[in-house]
């Protein structure tokens, strides 16, 4: 058993040498290699150039010494492909947000192949420069949250143009979402035909709904799209804030269910009941903490992993930019200590 396997094996409930770690945003700021690289390009020039993307998608790879590689991008990418003109300030702005049936109308599936080529570069130049060190993650984000930021224009606390369009104008959500989710399914399996070897679904927004309006405007097309995904590969879903409806989350399928903290670990294990692998749960927060309080913590969630049918240790949401990088390199050594098997 290797580094390379135990992730895919944890993913699959399978045996592991130890628990494997990779880190939500890992390529980022908090790296002093990725800001030199952002020093000399655009966000958006990191996410079009995939020898760029490849550079920085490899940069935690060595350093942290993480057991999975993410590719480099963001979820707006395929929506550039679905006729959206997006810039980053430093979170996404849409220049026209999709508020009427006729700006859903203006809107094209997205072709991945013809419309964002350079995604699919990237993660055939990012598996060659790996050569099997570890296993690639591709990604993107589900439906809702995807429709979130376009319906909002940029990011929100209340939401409330979404809000207005699920409950007021329910025929132009139904038909924003269905498009959005045609295109997640296109660009997730034009992701795996390149060569990406696990993928995840990041459903930020899921949490700010109740369970009912969950059940109703979200799950119905996460479902569909996990259905409609290439299953050679595990399928990691992440709903950031369902801890209060684990039992929905598991109904749109997947193999492994991501975890956020505001759910103890070993609860969710309980609710999850060896149908789906876990991934998470420590607050990233806990990274601006004494080296030795990261390592009791991250021994703790490793701890508490150990009863799922297969656990990866993430961060709750993505590391932080001001994170002191020793103690990333503290935790994903700490995490392989506690987890040997
Ligand atoms: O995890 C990784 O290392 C892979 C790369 C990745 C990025 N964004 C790079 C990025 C991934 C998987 C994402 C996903 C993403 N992007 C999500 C879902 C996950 C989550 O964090 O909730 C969302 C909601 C976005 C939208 C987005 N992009 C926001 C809100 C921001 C600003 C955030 C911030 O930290 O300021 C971005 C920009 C972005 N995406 C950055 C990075 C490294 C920072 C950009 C910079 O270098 O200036």
């Amino acid at each position: 058993m290797s580094r390379a396997d135990r992730f895919l094996n944890a993913c699959r409930g399978e045996p592991v040498d130890t628990t494997p770690v990779w880190i939500m945003r890992q390529a980022g700021r908090y790296l002093e290699e990725y800001r030199a690289v952002r020093a000399k390009h655009s966000f958006l020039d990191v996410c079009h150039v995939p020898e760029v993307a490849c550079e920085v998608t490899l940069q935690p790879i060595e350093r942290l010494g993480v057991d999975a590689a993410i590719l480099f991008s963001d979820i707006m990418i395929p929506l550039e492909g679905m006729g959206c003109r997006i810039d980053f300030a430093p979170g996404p702005v849409f220049a026209e947000p999709v508020r009427t049936a006729a700006d859903v109308a203006k809107l094209r599936v997205c072709e991945p192949e013809q419309d964002v080529p350079f995604v699919m570069d990237a993660v055939k130049l990012i598996r060659r420069e790996l050569a099997g060190k570890v296993p690639l993650i591709g990604f993107s984000g589900a439906p809702f949250t995807l429709v979130s930021y376009m319906v909002e224009g940029r990011g929100s606390r209340d939401f409330p143009h979404l809000k207005r369009m699920m409950y007021a104008a329910p025929e132009v959500y139904a038909s924003l979402m269905d498009k959005v989710s045609q295109t997640v399914v296109r660009y997730l399996n034009a992701q795996v035909a390149a060569g990406a070897q696990v993928l995840q679904l990041f459903d930020t927004w899921g949490g700010i709904l109740s369970p009912a309006d969950y059940a109703e405007y979200v799950l119905p097309y996460t479902r569909r799209v996990i259905e409609g995904l290439d299953r050679s590969v595990p399928v990691i879903h992440f709903v950031k804030g369902s801890g209060g409806f684990l039992d929905l989350v598991m109904q749109a399928g997947g193999d492994v269910l991501g975890i956020d903290w505001h759910i103890d670990l070993a609860e969710a294990v309980r609710r999850v009941d060896g149908r789906f692998s876990v991934q998470g749960n420590m607050d990233p927060t806990v990274l601006f903490g004494p080296e030795t309080f990261v390592r009791e913590r991250a021994a703790d969630v490793v701890r508490k992993g150990r009863a799922a049918r297969g656990h990866v240790f993430n961060l709750g949401h993505g590391i932080l930019p001001d994170t002191p990088v020793e103690n990333a390199v503290a935790l994903v050594e700490a995490v392989h200590e506690a987890g040997k098997r």
